[in-house]
């Protein structure tokens, strides 16, 4: 069998902000073409691996490759600009540019390459809010003037204004209604399968995950205790990963009092 390529790959990586260790020897592979989540606590350091994949932090010790570029080659100052070229992101926190309209918004990173005309810029711009289903009457608009559900749409026009291969979705549908929530995954797997994207994620969101999850990453004692499916995830003991799926699951009985369908459902291989 060929080996997958790793498009992330995250060697004995270890994180500490003053005493307080986050990583401790994390290890992890996010191959070409999957949707990989990361689950793990509040404060267990997701949004700071995320950060450090995109080479926007530097870890105390260890080696985070992306696209085959590390910090250890000389000319990493050049590839950081190549890297971020190739990925978008659709932060947690901060979507939109509150003082930019919906436009400018999503022609930032087009402007920020210096090579475009405004007529390409505009077109590209349209293209990409179309893609999320926002229409051109809001493009003039301010955030301020959206629904919570539209702002992450134009926050992900945004994050694939360049095309990107990576994408990487911070709790995109948190704060969200399961309605919204509903159509922006059914709204990523559309664009995954027109974009080639690999996808990296971080979901509290059960229906989130299992919709879209091909493997899941566990955070937890501060090392990523695990990869796999669902379906092997669920079958760890861990005092997270129980109560992580005790409470999906308590969710699910309350919700229809059946037995959650990834239960019985194929995984991908
Ligand atoms: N720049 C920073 N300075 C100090 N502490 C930080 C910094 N960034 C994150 N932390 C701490 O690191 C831990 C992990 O943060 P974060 O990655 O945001 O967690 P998560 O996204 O899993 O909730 C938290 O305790 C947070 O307070
Ligand atoms: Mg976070």
């Amino acid at each position: 069998m060929i080996k997958p390529e790793c498009i992330i790959e995250i060697e004995a990586l270890h994180t500490r902000f003053g005493n307080h260790v986050v990583h401790r020897d994390v290890n992890l592979c996010v191959y070409r073409g999957e949707i990989l989540t990361l689950i793990g606590g509040s404060g267990s350091g997701k949004t700071t691996l995320l950060r450090q994949m995109l080479g926007l932090e530097e870890p105390v010790q260890g080696s985070v490759k992306i696209f085959g570029s590390s910090r250890n080659d000389a000319d990493f100052n050049l590839q950081r600009r190549n890297i971020r070229r190739r990925s978008g992101v659709l932060f947690q926190q901060g979507a939109l540019f509150s003082a930019l309209t919906v436009f400018d918004n999503v022609a930032l990173p087009l402007r920020e390459l210096h090579t475009l005309s405004e007529d390409t810029i505009r077109d590209l711009v349209m293209t990409k809010l179309n893609m999320v289903a926002i229409g051109s009457e809001h493009a003039n608009k301010m955030p301020a003037a959206l629904s919570g559900g539209m702002i992450k749409r134009v926050a992900l026009a945004r994050a694939l204004a360049l095309d990107p291969e990576l994408l990487f979705l911070d709790e995109p549908t948190a704060g969200l209604d399961p309605e919204l929530s509903e159509s922006f995954v059914e709204l990523i797997l559309t664009l995954r399968s027109e974009m080639d994207l690999t996808i990296v994620m971080v979901t509290h969101d059960l229906d989130t995950l299992v919709a879209l999850s091909d493997r899941i990453a566990v955070l937890a004692d501060q090392q990523v205790i695990a990869t796999g499916t669902l379906d092997e995830i669920c079958r760890i003991q861990h005092p997270f990963i129980s109560s992580f799926f005790k409470s999906i699951r308590h969710k699910l009985d309350q919700n229809n009092n059946s037995e959650p369908t990834w239960k019985t459902a194929p995984m991908p291989s």
